[in-house]
């Protein structure tokens, strides 16, 4: 198969050079100051698609932002491949810490990635993760080596909560009908070892409001008589947990799946150093629900965290106030059987529970999704994972995470199709936060192993 490393070595400045174009691009979906690019990055989308040799490109447009359609039909009785990635990017905020602007793309060494990385919202997640599979595409349309049918859904509102998608997979399932599902947003271990992600989490996002008296107040003249509600707040946020770290909203466990001794052990045999874990992140202890390892807290059990909180007076110097409100954006993590409708709802109900009568409080649902588990005997992940022995020269470990994309569980509902979650981001590439990168190696290599992909899928499926 050196005609897939020739074709990589022979065009790889031209590949960064056409993701750097496309990370230029402020795609942030979730500020609306940026509608403009948002609508421009599915055209800059679009055009790759079609430069790479792809057919049937559609620009569908939903109720929010578009969703690139594009697909390359070789024979009606070859098996098809649907890949789906997304175009939008999160907020590049806070602006201050990064050392280079957040869509003025530079190519940097680390320690980590010595090939150099490029440095940008979206470099990783998932920009640079979607267009591996465009670059390996039109390799195998360059090369005529292209086994298999595949078509393109690239959407641009996945940071936001993926809402127009559900609908528009309900109303195209024909148009999408395929064998196997194919996505690059997730990560690996490390470039030393590779690792396949077998399963999200679910999500439950919600805002709190809570009220005090009408108006802010003198906190002289009122203080201690008063219930101030962010004092109130920080009592009900302590509320949500026992000293376990266990979650004590009733009823919040039930339905979780336990897993089995035997699997547990599995999980434990990724490699994993707690001290490095620690150093990274510069903490001298971690700290989770007692009774489970760190992989086990952020892979199998579900969590409850606060995203932010706010309220009262937080700018130069002091103002003596006693807030008239408070607010905190609280996310819950789910794990396999929990439903986040359920989920939502026992939490409402429990906070509405431990407010004292001298406040009012008030919980506003954002998005959710399902958690998502995917087999590990299935021809897809078995392709996946031997492309990786190829490319890699290493079998790749499986690994459950912590992250969530939520429209993979409804692929599942609404196609019918598993989704194997090939992705090849490190943790340390900084998703979400300031100085996102993705390292050219993990890119160049994600292109050669994908299009291992589509030829032992093939393969495999005869
Ligand atoms: N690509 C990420 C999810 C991810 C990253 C999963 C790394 C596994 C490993 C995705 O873009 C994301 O950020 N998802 C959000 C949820 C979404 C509803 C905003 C998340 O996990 O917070
Ligand atoms: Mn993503
Ligand atoms: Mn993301």
């Amino acid at each position: 198969m050196d005609y897939i490393k020739n074709y990589i070595n022979k065009n790889k400045d031209r590949f960064v050079s056409e993701l750097i174009e496309l990370l230029k691009i402020p795609s942030i979906s979730a500020d609306p100051k940026y509608k403009k690019e948002v609508f421009f990055c599915a055209d800059a989308v679009a055009n790759s698609l079609k430069k790479a040799g792809a057919e049937n490109i559609e620009i569908c447009n939903t109720e929010g932002y578009p969703i690139v359609y594009a697909d390359k039909i070789v024979n009606d009785k070859l098996p098809t491949i649907l890949i789906y990635g997304h175009y939008d990017v999160q907020p590049p905020d806070p602006l201050e810490l990064w050392d280079s602007g957040p869509f003025e793309p530079v190519i940097k060494k680390t320690d980590i990635h010595p090939d150099g990385a490029i440095f940008a919202r979206g470099a990783c997640d998932d920009k640079g993760q979607f267009y591996m599979h465009v670059k390996a595409f039109e390799l195998m349309i360059k090369t005529k080596t292209l086994p298999c049918n595949i078509k393109f859904m690239i959407e641009g509102e996945e940071e936001v909560g993926s809402e127009n998608l559900g609908d528009f997979v309900r109303n195209n399932k024909e148009k999408l009908k395929a064998d196997a599902i194919l996505i690059s947003d997730t990560g690996i271990i490390s470039n030393d070892t590779p690792s396949i992600t077998t399963g999200l989490k679910g999500l439950s996002y919600l805002e709190v409001e809570v009220t005090g008296p009408n108006r802010d107040l003198h906190s002289g003249l009122y203080g201690g008589a008063v219930a101030n509600p962010i004092n109130i707040l920080c009592e009900m946020i302590a509320k949500m947990k026992d000293e376990k770290n266990h979650i004590i909203i009733p009823d919040f466990y039930e339905n979780v799946v336990e897993l089995s001794d035997i699997e547990r052990k599995e999980i434990a045999r990724a490699p994993f150093s707690l001290s490095k874990y620690k150093d990274a992140l510069d903490l001298s202890d971690v700290h989770g629900e007692s009774g489970y390892t760190t992989m086990e807290r952020t892979g199998i059990r579900p969590t409850l965290d606060v995203n932010g909180i706010w309220g009262g007076y937080t700018g130069e110097g002091a103002k003596t106030v006693i807030p008239s409100k408070a607010y905190a954006k609280i996310s819950m993590r789910l794990v396999p059987n929990q439903s986040d409708f359920e989920i939502t709802k026992k939490f409402t109900k429990y906070f509405n529970s431990i407010a004292p009568k001298s406040v009012k409080v008030e919980v506003r649902p954002h998005h959710g999704g399902e958690p998502y588990v995917s087999p590990i005997d299935s021809i897809a992940y078995k392709a996946a994972s031997d492309a990786m022995q190829t490319t890699y020269g290493k079998k790749p470990v499986p690994v459950r995470s912590g992250g969530s994309i939520p429209i993979v569980a409804l692929f599942e509902k609404e196609l019918g199709l598993k989704s194997v979650l090939l992705g090849f981001g490190l943790d340390s590439d900084a998703i979400h936060s300031p100085n996102e990168h993705y390292g050219i190696f993990n890119y160049l290599k994600g292109i050669e192993t994908i299009s291992h992909f589509f030829l032992n899928f093939v393969k495999y499926k005869k």
